[in-house]
C-alpha cells in the first residue's frame, strides 16, 4: 500500500476528506479562473490579428454594474475561502479531550515515541484504528516537523516548546511518517511509518515485547529521584509551592500576572525556574537545565496531570 503511485496520498484520517474538500474546491476555482481569463485571450488574439477584417473603433462601454460585480464577487469569494480554511485550521488545532496521548521528541534525526502506558518506539508510530490520537511533541535540537500526508497533518516541533497535532486514523495500513522540516545533513533520511491497527491488535502489541512501565509511573519515580518530591511534597522544611492539583489551574505569579499552568508552564518551571516565580515563594529552585532529557520532563508533567485527575479542585 505504501508504494503504490497516488496521485494524492490516500485518506486514512478523520481530517482528511475536510483538508480534501477545501483543496480540490481551490483546484477548481483555479481553473476556472484560469478559462475565464484565457479562454478569451486566445479568442481576441486570433479574432483581432493582424490583417483581420474586424470594427476596431473600441467604443467606450461604462457600466456601473459590471464594475461592482467584479469587485464585490471576488471578494465575497475570497471571504468564503477564507472563512472555510480557518474552519478546518481551527478544527486541526484544537485536540479534543479525551484523546489518547502520544509523547513524541524530535532530535537529529529520528523520531522517538511513548505511549502513555510506557511502550516506546523509535521512527514508527502504533496505533488503534479509530481512536483520537493527540500528540504532545518537542525536539531536542532543531526544528523539525511532524507530517503524516495520509492522515493531512502536518505540525512544526521546536526545541524548548511544545507543540501539538492530533488525528483519528479511519483506515487500516501502513502510511508514511516524514519530518517536513529541512533540519541537517538526513533530514531525508528522519522518516518512518505509522501503522494503524485493529484496536484488539493494539492492545495485543502494546503488551508485547518491552513494555516499559507508564509514563507516570516513570513521572512519578523521577519526581522522587530528582529531588522535587523533597521541597514540593509535605513542604514544611522548604516553602516550595505544593503541586497536587496545579495542572490546568490559574497559578497567580510573583510579578502580579496570572498564567494558567499548563504542559510549557510545568517545563519552563523544571528548566528556568526563576523565569514564572508563583507568587507568596522565592526564587530558590536549581535550574534543571542539561540534567533532564526532553522525555523526562514529559514524563513528570504527566505525572503532575495525573496527581490533579485523582484530586480535583478543593
Ligand atoms: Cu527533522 Cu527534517
Amino acid at each position: 500500500m505504501m508504494d503504490d503511485f497516488h496521485l494524492f496520498p490516500v485518506d486514512a484520517s478523520s481530517s482528511a476528506q475536510q483538508v480534501d474538500w477545501l483543496f480540490y474546491a481551490l483546484i477548481l476555482m483555479s481553473l476556472f479562473f484560469i478559462a475565464a481569463v484565457f479562454l478569451p485571450i486566445f479568442y481576441f488574439s486570433i479574432r483581432y490579428r493582424r490583417g483581420a477584417k474586424v470594427d476596431r473603433s473600441n467604443p467606450q462601454i461604462g457600466s456601473n454594474l459590471l464594475e461592482t460585480g467584479w469587485t464585490v464577487l471576488p471578494l465575497l469569494i475570497s471571504l468564503g475561502v477564507f472563512t472555510w480554511g480557518a474552519l478546518v485550521y481551527f478544527r486541526l488545532e484544537t485536540p479534543p479531550a479525551n484523546a489518547l496521548q502520544v509523547q513524541v521528541v524530535a532530535k537529529q534525526w529520528m523520531w522517538k515515541l511513548q505511549h502513555a502506558e510506557g511502550k516506546r518506539e523509535i521512527n514508527e508510530l502504533h496505533l488503534p484504528l479509530g481512536t483520537t490520537i493527540s500528540l504532545t511533541m518537542t525536539s531536542e535540537d532543531v526544528i523539525h516537523s511532524f507530517f503524516v500526508p495520509a492522515f493531512r497533518v502536518k505540525q512544526d516541533v521546536l526545541p524548548g516548546k511544545y507543540t501539538t497535532e492530533w488525528f483519528r486514523p479511519t483506515r487500516l495500513g501502513e502510511y508514511h511518517l516524514f519530518c517536513a522540516e529541512y533540519c541537517g545533513t538526513n533530514h531525508s533520511a528522519m522518516i518512518g511509518r505509522v501503522v494503524v491497527m485493529r484496536p484488539a491488535d493494539y492492545e495485543e502489541w502494546l503488551n508485547s515485547g518491552e513494555t516499559g512501565r507508564s509514563i507516570v509511573f516513570e513521572g512519578h519515580r523521577l519526581f522522587q529521584e530528582r529531588g522535587c518530591s523533597g521541597c514540593h511534597v509535605d513542604s514544611r522544611a522548604i516553602h516550595a509551592p505544593p503541586l497536587e492539583g496545579v495542572y490546568g489551574k490559574q497559578v497567580p505569579l510573583a510579578s502580579g500576572e496570572i498564567v494558567t499552568a499548563d504542559d510549557q508552564y510545568l517545563r519552563d518551571s523544571i528548566l528556568v525556574p526563576g523565569k514564572q516565580i508563583s507568587a507568596g515563594y522565592e526564587n530558590l529552585m536549581p535550574s534543571y537545565t542539561g540534567h533532564i532529557s526532553e522525555a523526562e520532563i514529559m514524563q513528570i508533567i504527566a505525572y503532575l496531570k495525573s496527581l490533579g485527575e485523582q484530586r480535583p479542585e478543593r
